[in-house]
């Protein structure tokens, strides 16, 4: 029998819980299985380029679930009502092969996503942050805002997107959110007044092009950069200057080296750029940051793993709390060998 959860079904189940708690159930998750990095089998995920847009599959293979997301990245869709990303995922048994979880994925990965954007500023950013900013204010923005307020005592967010509707949202939800806190939301006219003086920059734009929405000469000491964006071929946010100048963590150089900030440099390069992964700091293997006066880098792409872990946190959280439907999309016959009984009367 196989969990359904729609997205009626996953929102039920955020607020069951609580949007902070899922948080921070699946960071915890995540810092478990990145510790144990080996007894996965990671592959960069496949990858279909289309007319202004990606079309990928990420499958990941633990010693007990395997897990695989279908996920896009259309920035035009946007423009016409559509989404930039949606995706669908399943969990599976490893032992026999069975499927247990088919999820939606959309809200799944913008809770995910945030999750690792969180614990990477929690191992890389200074203590003392206090100042996010946040450029591009698309659907991931609230979920890494509120994440990040996890992690630090954020004080002022920072926020900027090219399109004023965007940010009109972003104020808006935010509001909500944080009513009774004393959080100071700046709404800044460009992305260079929101980086200046900001500790952690949230980097989540969205442009099929080598886009340099942040340049290095507008960083300072001890600034912290979550670059999201840059995760496809072609698809860049960072100045390089920036990744030349900075200390850098990747989630998987394999799979980053095709779509992260460094695919920017030759593999030689690329391999001297990177200082650490993302599972050796989560280890306590290499440190997130050498000083307070370093500027650090998370270029992020978002690996199957991250998926694997949110996946696993949510259908425990669904049996917990009885949410989804149950199907039968195996078929249920006596003689396993006998698959033809279903269509004999
Ligand atoms: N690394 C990961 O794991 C991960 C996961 C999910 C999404 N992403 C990526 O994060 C990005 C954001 O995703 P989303 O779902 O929020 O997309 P979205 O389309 O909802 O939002 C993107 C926003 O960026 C704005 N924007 C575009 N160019 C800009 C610029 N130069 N300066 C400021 N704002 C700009 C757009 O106006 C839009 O509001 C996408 O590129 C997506 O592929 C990465």
């Amino acid at each position: 029998m196989v969990r359904l959860l729609n997205v009626k079904m996953m929102t039920q189940l955020i607020h069951k819980q609580g949007i902070e708690a899922i948080f921070a159930d699946i960071m915890a998750q995540l810092k478990k299985d990145f510790t144990n990095w080996e007894s996965f089998q990671n592959i960069p995920r496949p990858a279909f380029h289309v007319d202004g847009g990606v079309l990928e599959l990420m499958p990941v293979c633990g010693k007990e679930k395997f897990a695989f997301k279908c996920v896009n990245g259309h920035p035009k869709n946007t423009a016409v009502g559509k989404q930039t990303v949606v995706a669908t995922g399943q969990l599976l048994n490893v032992d026999d092969g069975y499927p247990i979880l088919i999820t939606e994925m959309t809200l799944l990965t913008a809770l995910r996503t945030a999750s690792v954007s969180a614990i990477a500023s929690d191992l890389m950013a200074r203590k003392d942050a206090s100042t996010l900013a946040v450029i591009g204010n698309g659907a991931q923005s609230e979920y890494q805002t509120i994440a990040h307020k996890l992690i630090r005592d954020i004080k002022e967010i920072r926020y900027f997107d090219t399109d004023p509707k965007a940010m009109d949202k972003y104020e808006q939800n935010m509001k909500l959110n944080f009513a009774g806190h004393k959080v100071d939301l700046v709404r800044c006219n460009d992305a260079k007044s929101a980086v200046t003086g900001a500790d952690i920059i949230i980097v989540c734009t969205a442009c099929k092009a080598h886009a340099e929405v942040i340049k290095y000469d507008w960083l300072t000491k001890g600034q912290h950069i979550n670059g999201l964006g840059g995760d496809c071929p072609g698809k860049t946010e960072l100045q390089k200057e920036i990744l030349e100048n900075s200390y850098v963590a990747v989630e998987f150089f394999d799979q980053s080296f095709i779509e992260g900030e460094i695919q920017v440099f030759d593999e030689e390069k690329a391999r001297s750029i990177v200082d650490a992964h993302f599972y050796e700091i989560i280890r306590g293997d290499k440190v997130g940051r050498n000083n307070d006066d370093e500027i650090t880098v998370f270029d992020s792409v978002g690996i199957a793993l991250e998926d694997l872990s949110a996946l696993s946190v949510i259908h425990t959280l669904s049996e917990k709390y009885n949410i989804g439907e149950i199907y039968e999309m195996i078929p249920d016959i006596k003689d396993p060998k006998n698959l033809f009984s279903l269509l004999v009367e």
